[in-house]
């Protein structure tokens, strides 16, 4: 029954899990492993045997090595992403080959395990894939998404940011989220945790920035008692309080680098050691990082390591500022407005909605709150009005110079046309009085707004 051999083995309506090992004894620890759990395994020991046997069956998940004889376990990943995107697929790793482990990952394997194989994660690998929520089957698996928590836009930048969403959260991989403050990295670390096998486990956010230095080692991987002065009894770090679920390393660029060192040994080894004791503990977590420097640039200038770096950017989510999407503010607006004033919320007049529009949103959404709120409390009754915005004189163009791959001719007409929504926003959309706050004639400015396709 261990041999490599294709034969399908009746069994009812198993669960089925398809081993790929040419290493016999490993292949048999998979088979009890799983038989133990109440699943049933089919065993192959090259890729051509898996080929078949995934021609002939739908499997739950799959489990392969990396190296095989006649190919390597990524062309499985492969073929599985293509053509059996339901089914979960782990690949097992030589010890320490983070290339291998990070490669399959970014192929779309749903997770990996390092050798010699450590029983409680495989079990635990198992269980998560087998508790993921179906394709496409959102209103199934997925918890009721509430008008707090879901990602409102219907610009295509959102429709994508949705879709990377759901299907990361069929992913352990860790996921670096990318994008200017208040894009809505949090929310989405948040959605992808609530969409995954782990929603029922925590989601801990930690903000690396705030932890004063000579603490992060403790309230990390946690203490014992004795550990130091004050340390009056035993204390779960981050790592434990995140047990099974997702910890969220919010502004991960803080992290000084021996802190780094620490954090990039526990991801990989997938175990951390309390300050003050000797053993180590096993850890199931998956991490997702954001910041909104470019990490990128962090590693260039030494700050970052570029080892942990190349650890948490294993995929890469990159949350659009809301200036590259103006058509999700009015839907932004209504949510926020219904969020903060309940059933009947106050309704912005015309010009109010213009200058939202045409406003430059340096804080992205989060500015967003800000303004909404501060303006229902400025605003007499139902309406809100242009001067209850108080929006800022924009700086926008100043944050945003030479963005990449933007020709000068394009940066130009960018600056241009900000200037003029500005003063247009400034002056309620009369052009007269922004064409003097602009300094030009009023033909010049009708005819730049012609030229840059501005629409009041
Ligand atoms: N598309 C969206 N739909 C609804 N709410 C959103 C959306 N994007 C952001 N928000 C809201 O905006 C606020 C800021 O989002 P969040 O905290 O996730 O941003 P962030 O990128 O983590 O910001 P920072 O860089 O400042 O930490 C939150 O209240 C969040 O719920
Ligand atoms: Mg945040």
């Amino acid at each position: 029954m261990l041999t490599g051999k294709v034969q399908r083995r009746p069994r009812g309506d198993l669960i089925r899990v398809l081993v790929v090992d040419d290493e016999a004894d490993i292949r048999e620890l998979l088979d009890l492993t799983v038989a133990r759990m109440g699943l049933s395994a089919d065993c192959a020991a090259t890729v051509t045997e898996a080929r078949q046997f995934l021609e002939q069956q739908r499997y739950q998940l799959c489990l392969t090595d990396m190296r095989l004889p006649d190919g390597d376990g990524l062309e499985i990943v492969r073929l599985i992403a293509e053509r059996y995107g339901e089914t979960p697929v782990a690949v097992i790793t030589a010890f320490g080959n983070t290339q291998n482990a990070v490669a399959a990952l970014k192929a779309g394997a749903f997770d990996y395990l390092a050798k010699p194989v450590a029983l409680d994660q495989l079990r635990s690998l198992i269980k998560s894939a087998l508790d993921l929520p179906r394709v496409g089957a959102a209103a199934d698996g997925a918890p009721p998404a509430s008008a707090a928590t879901r990602l409102i836009g219907p610009s295509a930048a959102i429709c994508q940011v949705r879709e990377m969403i759901d299907k990361l959260a069929r992913s352990q991989a860790p996921i670096y989220i990318s994008g200017e403050s208040g894009t809505g990295k949090e929310l989405a670390a948040r959605l992808i945790h609530d969409h995954s096998a782990r929603r029922t486990a925590p989601f801990i956010p930690v903000n690396c920035g705030a932890i004063p230095e000579n603490l992060m080692e403790s309230e990390f991987f946690g203490y014992r008692k004795g550990a130091f002065t004050g340390a009056e009894s035993d204390r779960e770090g981050f790592f434990q309080a995140a047990q099974g679920g997702t910890l969220f390393l919010d502004e991960v660029a803080d992290l000084p680098l021996p802190m780094q060192v620490k954090l990039l040994r526990a991801i990989q080894e997938k175990r951390v050691r309390k300050v003050g004791n000797t053993a180590e503990e096993a850890v199931d977590v998956r991490i997702i990082s954001a910041t909104h420097h470019r990490l990128k640039d962090c590693v260039e200038a030494g700050t970052f390591r570029q080892d942990l770096y190349y650890r948490v950017n294993v995929i890469e989510l990159r949350m659009p500022p809301l200036r590259e999407r103006s058509e999700d503010i009015e839907p932004l607006v209504e949510a926020l407005l219904r969020r903060l004033c309940g059933a009947q919320p106050p309704r912005l007049d015309r010009q109010a909605a213009n200058a939202l529009q045409a406003y430059s949103f340096p804080g992205n959404v989060r500015e967003l709150e800000n303004i909404l709120e501060r303006a229902t409390a400025l605003c007499n009754g139902d309406t809100v009005v242009l001067d209850d915005l108080q929006l800022a004189p924009a700086m926008a163009v100043r944050d945003s110079l030479g963005r990449e791959g933007e020709s000068l001719d394009d940066y130009i007409n960018r600056v241009e046309k900000q200037a003029i929504l500005e003063a247009l926003a400034k002056t309620a959309f009369n052009r007269t009085a922004a064409a003097r706050l602009l300094g030009v004639s009023f033909r010049s400015l009708r005819y730049r707004i012609e030229r840059l396709g501005i629409e009041e």
